[in-house]
């Protein structure tokens, strides 16, 4: 087995990441009954890592109800700003810490469309995150009809190059690259098994010409109407580490069949 294929063994061990985003969903309730599924079958992953990422009013219940269960806490969502301070509604990157947040996603493609995050602002919430503890997961992806006007390798380059640039290449030890097809998100239109590799190849691509060590040890998960039945078929392609995860993150079982279909092939890798 060649190192680049190497997802979940050896030095430059990638492992799977199954990333749940729970967007703005859920109560004090549903959560809690949410959480107590996950921690049902939870011990049945042992060798992949499962993140997931409840509405940030929720994260300091979730962490709890989690206790010490193999299940990290992360945002969706994060400040800007450098420092605390007068900011209104906002969160700083240490106080997602503070609650026991280990990741935060930054630049979904609903911050950035619904909420005017443009690269630049995504490229500041991804070193703030970081100087603040947190592992971002930086979500890429291409809409529809930059797709169709071939335009998705250079949507990924610019989106990617703006973080390289603010941040350097060398961030990218401590974080996680999302492609999320802007096209697939919450649609039930998933990519092939072919679009995805092709663009997480591209991803990986982009990352090494920067340094090609770091580029074969970042972990690049799919996102985009993920399901318990198409988990397996995306996730054995091989720059594929994992995916992240909207409406199926919100049913305990599919959640952990995707989680079980990460675990079937690292458990394969590791024989
Ligand atoms: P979806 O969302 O799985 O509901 O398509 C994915 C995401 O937005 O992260």
């Amino acid at each position: 087995m060649t190192q680049s294929t190497n997802k979940s063994g050896g030095p430059m061990s990638r492992g799977y990441l199954v990333a749940g985003n729970w967007k703005m969903n859920g109560s004090s309730a549903s959560n809690a009954a949410l959480v107590e599924g996950l921690l049902r079958g939870i011990a049945e992953c042992p060798a992949i890592d499962v993140l997931v990422c409840p509405p940030a009013l929720y994260l300091d219940a979730v962490r709890r109800h989690i206790g010490a269960a193999p299940i990290a806490v992360g945002g969706q969502n994060l400040s800007d700003e450098r420092e605390p301070g007068a900011y209104t509604g906002e969160l700083h990157a240490s106080m997602l810490n503070d609650v026991g947040c280990s990741h935060v996603l930054v630049g979904h493609s609903e911050r950035r469309t619904l909420y005017g995050e443009n690269d630049a602002c995504v490229a500041r919430k991804f070193v703030v995150a970081q100087a603040g503890g947190l592992i971002p997961v930086l979500c890429i992806g291409e809409t529809l009809a930059e797709r169709e006007a071939d335009q998705t390798e250079i949507v990924l380059k610019r989106q990617l190059d703006a973080v390289i640039a603010a941040a350097g290449i060398g961030a990218f030890i401590n974080a996680v690259v999302a492609y999320e097809p802007v096209w697939a998100i919450g649609t039930g239109r998933t990519a092939s098994v072919e679009q995805a590799q092709a663009a997480h190849a591209f991803i990986r691509g982009v990352l090494a010409a920067n340094d090609a060590k770091i580029a074969n040890s970042v972990r690049l998960l799919y996102g985009g109407s993920v399901k318990a039945d198409n988990a397996a078929s995306l996730f054995s392609c091989e720059d594929v580490d994992g995916g992240l995860i909207g409406g199926a993150s919100l049913k305990a079982p599919e959640f952990l069949a995707i989680c079980a279909s990460a675990q079937i092939l690292a458990a394969s890798l590791d024989a």
